[in-house]
């Protein structure tokens, strides 16, 4: 088994230029397999509402889904640090509200650290977390929860100005206590001047090679979300062939009776 990492692992691995490695999963048979090949980070991101639930987008996850989902990742990881995504409507409206959800998430789901989405708009409440010790990542850029006022998933910082908001949203979320930043779905020049500009880990996803690690969903590098595969994403496996042919040889050997053989009855 190996040793359980923590944030402090982490954040050593941005000094010693070692690239930091995170995946999602959402349940107990991916995070053991993701924590077995020795993944630093598992996240139980939100996008568990579009992967895995069949919604267009990550907006209707409610933190009881994010509480389910991170227990069990929880009990199939034994050396990942685990962070758990607050679901939109979770710490937007007051501090206290993000707080309790953010402690939920510890208490009740086992997180080692929750993600918030949002710059220097969140950092009050990024700091209000991490003074009650519940260690936050931050996630700038393309960010899901901003679905609607973004008009769709569209790469962020592109323009001179938003490109400068988003360096200010990132030293924002640094100086309010975060110990990593999420980057999604900006230029990698951009990426590159925000992971030199901040003393906390950059983690990211469709934001170049420049980041101190990298993030992906599972479904997407494994091949089971066919619905959309965004130009960031690379395949590392293809595993719905798989999964069909096993699915369409029980149903064959059920029907023409070859399935169960004398080999798996009983006497
Ligand atoms: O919900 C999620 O999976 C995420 C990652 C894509 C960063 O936020």
């Amino acid at each position: 088994m190996n040793k359980q990492k923590s944030i402090l692992d982490i954040q050593k691995m941005k000094e010693s230029g070692e690239k930091i490695t995170v995946l999602t999963a959402y349940d107990y048979p991916f995070a053991r397999l993701m924590d077995q090949a020795g993944i630093d980070m598992i996240l139980v991101g939100d996008s568990v509402g579009s992967v895995v639930a069949g919604y267009d987008n990550t907006l209707p996850v409610t933190m009881d889904e994010m509480i389910y989902h991170t227990r069990a990742v929880v009990r199939g990881s034994s050396s990942a640090v685990i962070i758990a995504d607050m679901p939109f409507l979770s710490y937007q409206v007051d501090l206290r509200e993000a707080r309790l959800n953010a402690g939920r998430l510890v208490k009740e789901g086992g997180a080692h650290a929750v993600k918030l989405e949002g710059g220097e708009n969140i950092a009050a409440t990024i700091a209000a977390i991490v003074a009650m010790d519940v260690p936050v990542v931050g996630h700038i850029g393309l960010t899901p929860q901003s679905i609607h006022r973004m008009g769709g998933y569209r790469v962020q910082g592109r323009q001179d100005e938003q490109a400068r908001q988003l360096l200010a949203d990132a030293q924002a979320v640094a100086e309010a206590g975060a110990f990593a930043l999420v980057l999604e779905g900006i230029p990698s020049e951009l990426a590159r001047q925000i992971t030199a500009a901040v003393s906390i880990p950059t983690i990211g996803i469709g934001a170049g090679v420049h980041c101190d690690g990298q993030v992906l969903v599972i479904h997407d590098i494994l091949g089971l979300c066919e619905k959309y595969s965004p130009k960031f994403v690379k395949r590392f496996a293809d595993v719905s062939d798989t999964i069909s042919q096993g699915i369409g040889d029980y149903i064959r050997e059920v029907k023409d009776g070859t399935f169960p053989g004398p080999e798996h009855s009983f006497k």
